[in-house]
């Protein structure tokens, strides 16, 4: 694997500080009424997430209209909410039960349990206000709202996925099982992030079913590097406890595959991505380094 280059590392900073603000600006103050709540969304919102959805969005833009359109931080913004309400309640003792996410105390942890799951509630219906709002033609935001209310769902979205990968721990997974398990609980978000960057930036049918194949193999071989890293990490450089997914025998692809085709399925299905985005030319490079990084990642 080589080392992120600058031109990607100064590309994800910009695009995570644009989220920030935007973050910033969206989420109520600490010291909105009632507090507990606000203190725990953006504890965990400014824990230090990496914001490859927010990037992702913002770069399938740039590979439609060649620039950063206007106002798309604030789409970076509400998937990113969606991202973290989704982390707060995967973390739950009902759920994965971790005490440790983007280097802090999980929220329940820092919270309570009851703050914790209202939180990540309040995340995700601010998100879709927020998504209301965007600066993009009414039938663009409108079509955004349902790609993007659709992949969180049940059917195939992140939150099925997480129902598939909680009745599937302790049994031996099939690849069929593995691949559907990842599709939906991360793959799906990520896609919509990248489909929901173009329709922002004006995409139409043809430029949506390419970044769809995109973000799909893109997204897949996201969760498959999310568990090879939770075996090859430590908890100190992941914010994270590693090790957590053979402890509790949950269907990884390294559990079918082992480690090494593991990574070797990442790379190949991020060349397939790539290829996906060959229509166009260098307006795609920001995206398509961003998609390489995905998998050469270490934390
Ligand atoms: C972690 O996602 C959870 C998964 C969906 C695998 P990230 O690795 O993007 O986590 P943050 O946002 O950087 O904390
Ligand atoms: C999380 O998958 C997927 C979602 C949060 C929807 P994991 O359970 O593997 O994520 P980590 O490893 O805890 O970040
Ligand atoms: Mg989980
Ligand atoms: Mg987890
Ligand atoms: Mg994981």
């Amino acid at each position: 694997m080589r080392a992120m280059s600058a031109d990607v590392k100064s590309l994800i900073q910009e695009g995570a500080e644009l989220t920030d603000q935007a973050l910033e600006a969206l989420i109520p103050s600490i010291d909105t009424v009632p507090v507990s709540i606000h203190g725990a969304m953006r504890h965990s919102v400014f824990a230090g997430g990496k914001r490859l959805r927010p990037v992702l969005a913002m770069q399938a833009a740039v590979a439609i209209a060649g620039t950063l359109p206007a106002g798309i931080a604030r789409l970076g913004a509400a998937l990113e909410m969606l991202h973290t309400y989704s982390l707060i309640h995967d973390d739950l003792p009902a759920l994965d039960n971790d005490d440790l996410r983007r280097g802090k105390p999980t929220c329940h942890v820092a919270f309570g349990e009851a703050i914790a799951i209202l939180a990540g509630d309040a995340l995700q219906t601010r998100a879709f206000e927020v998504l209301a709002g965007l600066d993009c033609p009414p039938a663009a935001t409108v079509q955004i709202i349902a790609l993007i209310a659709n992949a969180v769902g049940t059917v195939d979205g992140m939150i099925g996925g997480q129902v598939l990968d909680l009745e599937s721990e302790h049994q031996r997974p099939s690849p069929e099982l593995v691949a559907a398990i990842h599709r939906a609980k991360t793959g799906a978000l990520i896609r919509v992030s990248v489909v929901a960057g173009g329709v922002y930036a004006g995409a139409g049918a043809a430029d949506v079913a390419r970044l769809d194949i995109f973000g799909r193999k893109a997204g897949l071989a996201f969760q498959i590097v999310d568990d090879v890293l939770d075996m090859t990490v430590d908890s100190a450089q992941l914010g994270k406890t590693a090790g957590k997914d053979l402890a509790t025998e949950k269907a990884t692809w390294p559990a079918v595959y082992g480690i090494e085709q593991s990574l070797r399925d990442a790379e190949t299905l991020v060349k397939e991505a790539l290829a996906a985005l060959e229509p166009y030319g260098s307006r795609a490079e920001g995206l398509k380094s961003v998609a390489r990084y995905l998998v050469e990642r270490k934390s």
